[in-house]
């Protein structure tokens, strides 16, 4: 992988699809509104939803020049919060420098950024290959098309954005966190918690020992939080693993069309039923759950039934996607 030939050709104004430790990122140089003009245009993502951009990290000196190109202030509880889970799936929402990458806030009415300074290795190199070549951040949805489940390995990104002319796809193997990262809003006083993910509510307060709220009507539009997100094409329905028994039994050898996705073990008559198990660890069910609604996702498979995922705070990623996908 020549990282260096692709830190140049986001520095020309194109686009890399690159992998992250939670989902792949559709990239460009978030300096350049040309470049990220490109990524609304290729996802077919409304030009007014504001993306996340990428920073390399390394030493706290560097983090934070990296982080002062783009915000304008950093709160005490962010700092906190970057040095104790960065790198690593957490954005932040902080208040913007004006004028800079208005493009990537999804405007110049937009007077916020959100930053994330990425685990996984080759985002990491990537990004540090960037910044030696003055490219200071990375503007980076997920690598899908609107509104569809975002992508898990570089095949995923292949299907979805295979079509994209100048695309360079890094091929960094399947994604270990699975699921996109948890946005936490500090442009206010208080941390509001925009999208759940891998770090949960409970972590996030424990490392801040003061509660994360819960998004209010005030709380900036996250286009992750639109009611319908994450969706297949098939229809998602979540019920308890009984209720998809007694549906099964009910159409007894004549089901069809119908992919299952749960943890207990249901049994169907068909043998037209796709049966897919869900992990009982939460971490374990999020590294694998768009992998998995893709492979369920074909073309005779019209109703995909999930189990309920438990209520609990480990799971609210999960809870979240999925409740998302069948919106
Ligand atoms: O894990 C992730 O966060 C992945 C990887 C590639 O880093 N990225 C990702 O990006 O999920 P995207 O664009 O699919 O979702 C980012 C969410 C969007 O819902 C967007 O509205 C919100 O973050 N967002 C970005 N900047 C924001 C801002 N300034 N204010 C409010 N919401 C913002
Ligand atoms: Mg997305």
């Amino acid at each position: 992988m020549d990282l260096q030939a692709a830190a140049a050709h986001l520095k020309a104004g194109h686009l890399v699809a690159l992998p992250t430790e939670t989902v792949y990122g559709l990239a460009a140089d978030a300096d350049q509104p040309a470049a990220v003009a490109r990524i609304f245009q290729a996802k077919g993502r409304p030009a007014d939803h504001p993306l996340i951009v990428h920073i390399a990290g390394g030493t706290p000196e560097a983090l934070r020049a990296q982080v002062d190109h783009y915000a304008e202030s950093v709160p005490a509880f962010a700092r906190t919060l970057m040095a104790r889970f960065w790198p690593g799936p957490l954005t932040l929402i902080l208040p913007r420098r004006p004028g800079v990458a208005d493009a990537a806030a999804g405007g110049a009415h937009n007077p916020t950024i959100g930053l994330r300074c990425p685990a996984h290795p080759v985002a990491h190199a990537l990004l540090q290959a960037c910044l030696e070549q003055g490219v200071h951040g990375l503007a980076a949805p997920s690598a899908n098309r609107f509104g569809r489940v975002s992508p898990t390995s570089a095949a995923h990104v292949q299907d979805e954005l295979g079509h994209v002319p100048d695309l360079l796809i890094l091929d960094g193997g399947h994604c270990p966190v699975g699921i996109e990262s948890t946005i936490v809003d500090a442009s206010r006083r208080q941390p509001v918690l925009l999208r759940p993910g891998m770090i949960s509510q409970q972590a996030l307060e424990e490392a801040l020992g003061m509660p994360v709220a819960l998004p209010d009507a005030a709380a900036p539009r996250v286009s992750g939080s639109l009611e319908s997100h994450y969706a297949p094409r098939a229809q998602v329905r979540l019920m308890p693993a009984a209720q998809i028994q007694t549906a099964l039994d009910l159409l007894g050898s004549d089901a069809r069309h119908i992919a299952v996705y749960s943890r207990q073990v249901v049994q169907p008559r068909s043998p037209h039923v796709r049966v897919r198990r869900m992990p009982d660890d939460a971490e374990a069910c999020a590294r694998q759950l768009f992998a998995v609604l893709r492979e369920l996702d074909q073309p005779d498979v019209r109703l995909i039934w999930v189990e309920t995922p438990p209520q609990d705070g480990l799971w609210a990623g999960v809870a979240d996607r999925l409740a998302r996908a069948a919106a």
